[in-house]
């Protein structure tokens, strides 16, 4: 592919963003009548990714479709976290080899975090022949320039920065967004990750911290609610090192600040800057969620040392009873790692035992994945597939009773909820604020609030009426 070797600032100047503009609008008679469609892999900065994709997409002209069948450019937004991410994504793009046989004028992209790793472009690149162009994650704003040149190049097209971890990455403001929901939002505050845990591939694939201005952030937040969005999630991989002009607790109360019903939510605080001033703030403020998502990953002291996780154990408990002291009916969810390099069945121990300590609301277990370029992957002392399964089913068990235990405070209580309207089950749901499903019995319209009297409760659910 040819490469691409282009200089940036970290902020990316309203004339560039003026220039796409006008690719765009030029765009427009080579793609009417033509459709696209974006696939998304990974988490909820990628899903946000997507949304500008396909704003983007929508700029030039493409009419968006669900259906990639019936597409004549699909992009596929790809995730490196874990390696089941990475075989889904390429399956995915195994499936179009036919479809482009037969017409060689649809255009298939690869973006995202897998675009990002050099080894992965290369397997594309031998393995993939019908992948016509693969952008990086830090190339969202230059689509219009992107699809012109796929679409009058007969050559396979690359727009990816190499660069150092401390160069790569930038900001942009004013390409459009194409949300999904009309009352969920998802609001980036920072990009990038300088942490670097031993086992994550994140700073990698998003390049070095860098914060949104707090200015751009509220006009967007206050833009949504006089939209009537109900739901908004701040994001970051680790919003308390944001320094966009403020810091997160205060950007966090000044989103919350705007009239209206609405909840602000974030995602995802680092247990080592996880703030006093941030628990107040959920406490003290009616609009902010009462859920605090904080990844512990271990329960181990000799784990969480070789993960680079930058807090022990004891300050990660003293952190999680001070949310809970002061906000006593939040919900507090976590990620846990199983089966990192040399885990031991004392360093399982001690995770079981601090999740029974804390009492999550649900916990997202991941088994460890190696991956290329990180410092675990070259770690002694992998653990065999059957050890990390057995520890998964021992800890999804225990925190199957354990979240259904602290669900039973709610029965007889009012909650309020945001309808999302029928599930796929064909029961009414929504979520109250501590994010977790309520099942009711009657419909109310996706994106209104309702009262709820909750009479029986699951692991992961509540059930009650509409009062
Ligand atoms: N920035 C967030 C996490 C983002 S990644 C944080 O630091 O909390 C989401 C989750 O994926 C992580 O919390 C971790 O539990 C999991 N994860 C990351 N890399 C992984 C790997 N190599 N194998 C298994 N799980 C991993
Ligand atoms: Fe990955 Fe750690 Fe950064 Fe989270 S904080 S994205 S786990 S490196
Ligand atoms: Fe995956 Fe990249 Fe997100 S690796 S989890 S899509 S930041």
């Amino acid at each position: 592919m040819c490469g691409d070797g282009i200089l940036m600032e970290e902020f990316i100047t309203q004339q560039e963003i003026t220039k796409q503009y006008d690719i765009a609008a030029a765009l427009k008679g080579e793609t009417a009548g033509k459709r696209a469609c974006v696939i998304t892999f990974g988490c909820q900065q990628n899903e946000h990714d997507s949304q500008r994709i396909a704003g983007a997409l929508q700029l030039c002209g493409y009419e968006l479709t669900d259906d990639s069948s019936l597409a004549d450019m699909i992009i596929i937004n790809t995730c490196a976290i874990r390696e089941h991410a990475e075989v889904r994504a390429l399956s995915e793009a195994g499936q179009f080899k036919g479809r482009k046989q037969q017409n060689r004028s649809i255009k298939i992209g690869v973006c995202g975090c897998m675009a990002q790793q050099a080894h992965r472009r290369e397997q594309i690149y031998k393995s993939y022949p019908y992948v016509d162009f693969i952008f990086g994650t830090d190339m969202h704003h230059r689509l219009p320039e992107i699809v012109q040149t796929v679409l009058n190049s007969k050559k396979r097209v690359s727009f990816i920065t190499d660069k150092p971890h401390n160069e790569f990455g930038v900001i942009s403001e004013g390409m459009p967004v194409c949300r999904d929901s009309k009352y969920k939002a998802w609001v980036p505050v920072m990009y990038g990750c300088n942490n670097f845990c031993t086992y994550c591939v994140v700073p990698y694939a998003r390049g070095h911290e860098r914060s949104r201005n707090s200015a751009d952030v509220l006009a967007e937040v206050k833009g949504l609610v006089e939209q009537g969005y109900k739901d908004i999630t701040l994001l970051g991989q680790n919003v308390n090192s944001y320094n966009g002009g403020c810091d997160f607790a205060t950007l966090l109360t000044q989103c919350a600040s705007f009239d209206g019903e609405y909840r602000m939510r974030f995602m995802t605080s680092h247990p080592k800057d996880a703030s006093s001033a941030l628990i107040d703030a959920i406490a003290q403020n009616e609009k902010i969620a009462k859920h605090f998502h904080l990844p512990v990953q271990s329960g181990s002291n000799r784990i969480l040392k070789l993960m680079n996780r930058k807090y022990t154990r004891e300050q990660y408990l003293e952190k999680a009873f001070e949310i809970k002291q002061k906000n006593p009916d939040i919900s507090l969810t976590t990620d846990i790692i199983i089966g990192f390099p040399t885990e031991t069945d004392e360093d399982f121990a001690d995770t079981m035992s601090l999740v029974k300590q804390v009492g999550f609301d649900m916990i997202y277990t991941f088994i460890y994945s190696p991956r290329v370029g990180t410092v675990a992957a070259k770690m002694e002392g992998q653990i065999p597939k059957e050890v990390s399964n057995q520890r998964f089913k021992a800890l999804s068990d225990m925190e199957n009773d354990l979240a259904q235990e602290l669900n039973y405070k709610f029965i007889g209580k009012k909650m309020r909820v945001l309808s999302d309207g029928i599930s796929k089950n064909g029961t009414y749901c929504g979520r109250c604020t501590q994010n977790k499903i309520v099942n009711f019995d009657k419909p109310i319209p996706a994106g209104e609030f309702a009262d709820v009297l909750i009479e029986t409760v699951g692991s992961y659910q509540l059930n009650g009426k509409i009062i």
